[in-house]
């Protein structure tokens, strides 16, 4: 039998969806609440959709896509669950309503994490008379083919249920990180958004098309740091001196790059300007083409970086 064996998906949505594909596969079985009346045909849609990439990574051994059943009401849903992962609309009334229904319900030790991206855990935490196994869970979409998940709790959340949601998580073929401190974007959506902020820089001050600023990302460190992360890698690039040694080379450059670094606000000049880039960039596919163009390589990427994670 396998740990956290029974769990709940609370939202069907593009992310709910996608849990659910990916509980189903690792062998556990799903009860999913959604009002929507197209939320089963969706759901039962996506995890059909999403099986033979969940198999080429080798990620389906116990699973069985059949055993998810669809409930009446958040509550019904969590009835049983060990592990309930919450995905309803980035709403606080939404989530604070939600938490009040289900916690009367819960089993007396279930983890309930949220996936949301922009609310805090101190946020959501106002729906809870008691919030002590309730965590932050937040991942990437779509959850089930980005490994990361970024795990918060705080000093209102047992300790246990944090390195167990860390567990469940890692049970289902994720890669957890904590986060100990509360940040509006967590880390990665800050990281990216840094990122994104100089790209958008560097296009409006003519340094370079949107395309090429891309192109420089994907062909570039974006390569890289699919491997390892920027600090890591730049550890690694002084040769045997390590990162001192390339801190006391580079200390002065980086200052002033970063001193330099653009400060970009979206608005609608800009918002134009990257429309147009991007539409250039497309030459002629659609957004259907380019996702599924997306999607394959990463999906390559994936079983590559999967298989040597295991060996490792
Ligand atoms: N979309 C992303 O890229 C992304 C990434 C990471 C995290 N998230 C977070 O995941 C959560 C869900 O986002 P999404 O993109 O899946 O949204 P979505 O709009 O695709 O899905 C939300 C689903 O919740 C359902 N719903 C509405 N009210 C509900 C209720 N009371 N109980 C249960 N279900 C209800 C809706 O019918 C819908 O199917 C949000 O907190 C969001 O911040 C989103």
């Amino acid at each position: 039998m396998v740990e956290f064996a029974q769990t709940a998906c609370l939202g069907g949505g593009v992310i709910g969806a996608s849990w659910a594909a990916l509980f189903l596969a690792s062998g556990r079985s799903v009860s999913v609440f959604d009002p929507a009346p197209t939320a089963e045909k969706a759901v039962r849609d996506y995890v059909e959709m999403a099986w033979p990439t969940l198999t080429e990574l080798g990620l389906t051994t116990y699973g069985n896509p059949e055993a998810i059943s669809f409930c009446d009401s958040a509550a019904a849903a969590v009835e049983g669950a060990d592990f309930v992962q919450e995905n309803v609309p980035e709403r606080v009334a939404i989530k604070h309503a939600t938490f009040a229904e289900i916690e009367p319900a819960l089993k007396p030790h279930a983890i309930v994490a949220s996936s949301a991206s922009g609310l805090t855990l101190s946020q959501m935490q106002v729906g809870w008379d008691n919030p002590a196994r309730f965590v932050l869970g937040h991942p990437f979409n779509p959850p089930h083919l980005i490994p990361l998940v970024e795990v918060m709790g705080n000093d209102r959340t047992d300790a246990s249920a944090v390195e167990e949601a860390e567990r469940f998580y890692e049970a289902v073929g994720k890669v957890t990180i904590r986060v100990s401190k509360e940040k509006p974007g967590h880390v990665a959506n800050r990281l990216q958004a840094a990122i994104w902020r100089e790209a958008i820089s560097l296009v409006i001050e003519g340094v370079a098309s949107v395309e090429d600023v891309d192109k420089a990302v994907w062909a570039g460190p974006g390569l890289r740091w699919a491997a390892m992360g920027p600090t890591m890698l730049f550890n690694l690039g002084a040769g045997e001196g390590g990162l001192q040694a390339f801190c006391d080379h580079f200390t002065d450059t980086f200052n002033g790059w970063w001193d330099d670094l653009g400060r970009i606000h979206l608005n609608d000049e800009v918002v134009q300007t990257l429309v147009a880039g991007v539409s250039d960039a497309a030459q002629g596919q659609t957004a259907a083409e380019l996702s599924a163009k997306r999607d394959a390589l990463i999906l390559a990427m994936q079983k590559v970086t999967t298989g040597l994670r295991d060996a490792s």
